[in-house]
């Protein structure tokens, strides 16, 4: 399988492939500000199957699939994994559909849909990793600070789960610096480190955890949240908020990073809970809504990048 051809995780896509991706996300953006509409997706349709709950990633594939042109086909969510094996699946909506977006608890069935389909597969979340989340995260960070990011330093306050995953290889290729600030036992997992230590490496940048978010803030140019219990995690509910206290992105904690530091939440956000209401509100720092509208046009240029 070439891997390439599909948005399965951040990790398979190389630093050009992404910054091309950004700023093909930028011009799709403004063209929707100026009123015009590339039909780049004309004709063409794309296969939406959501396993897990959301409010972001089927709006913004579905308005995005509109904009360009084509038209999101809604996949029954006992459609796949349940009634027949995988493989078969995969070849059958290969004949049918241009293109598969896939919300799913296991990583591995969004590989095996691109193992044994031939239409490229775009992850929108698994267990895993939201490499789409990611690339908003980038256009976001281009459009506040520049093209070039090199050297910035984003500081994950929470959970080492999937956007923290995604969130980590993109600031690998983009050279900049990841922190994660974590309780013991929830940091990334050895194997997605391994990954990206030699591309931090090659590029003069670091990664760190800490298990202090004190530590974390000090030098960070924005602050990342995300929720301490993901999808499918509910029955980790209590101990995660336990442990995750301290780790809650409040005014007392964005007091000691520097003054230019902004903040982010994937959304949706527990307000109370990883992040303040206070915080949320200040639109002065929180990047959050403009990461949200970012979605839009990140996965339309993913999207045009594999479809087109
Ligand atoms: N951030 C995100 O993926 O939001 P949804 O779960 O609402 O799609
Ligand atoms: N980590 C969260 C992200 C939601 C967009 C989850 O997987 O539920």
């Amino acid at each position: 399988m070439n891997r390439s051809k599909h948005l399965l995780c951040l990790r398979d896509w190389d630093t050009n492939c992404v910054l091309e991706t950004i700023g093909i996300a930028i011009r799709l953006k403004n063209e929707v500000r100026n009123g015009t509409y590339s039909e780049r997706l004309k004709g063409k349709t794309i296969g939406m199957f959501f396993e897990k709950n959301s409010l972001r990633t089927i709006v913004t594939f579905q308005v995005g699939i509109f904009q360009l042109g084509g038209m999101p086909v809604f996949l029954n969510p006992d459609s796949i994994g349940k009634r027949e094996d995988v493989k078969d699946v995969a070849r059958c909506l290969s004949r049918w559909v241009d293109g598969l977006v896939v919300r799913c608890f296991e990583q591995s069935l969004v590989e095996q849909l691109a193992e044994y389909g031939n239409i490229p597969v775009i992850n929108a979340l698994t267990d895993d990793s939201h490499p789409c989340q990611a690339l908003a995260f980038g256009q976001t960070c281009v459009e506040h600070f520049g093209d070039d990011l090199k050297g910035k330093t984003v500081a994950f306050i929470g959970d080492g789960n999937n956007v923290a995953n995604s969130v980590m290889n993109l600031c690998a290729k983009l050279g900049m610096n990841f922190t994660l600030a974590c309780p013991k036992g929830y940091e990334l997992k050895k194997e997605v480190i391994n990954v990206c230590s030699p591309i931090f490496e090659k590029m003069g940048t670091k990664y760190r955890t800490f298990n202090d978010p004190k530590e974390a803030v000090k030098d960070a140019d924005i602050l990342y949240s995300d929720v301490w219990v993901s999808m499918g995690q509910e029955d980790q509910k209590k101990s995660k908020r336990e442990h995750f206290l301290p780790f809650q992105i409040n005014d007392e904690l964005l007091a000691l990073a520097p003054k230019h530091c902004k903040v982010t939440h994937c959304l949706p956000a527990h307000r109370g809970e990883e992040i303040t209401d206070s915080v949320m509100e200040n639109m002065q720092i929180n990047l959050s809504y403009e990461e949200a509208e970012n979605r839009l046009h990140a996965q339309k240029a993913v999207l045009c990048k594999l479809l087109h």
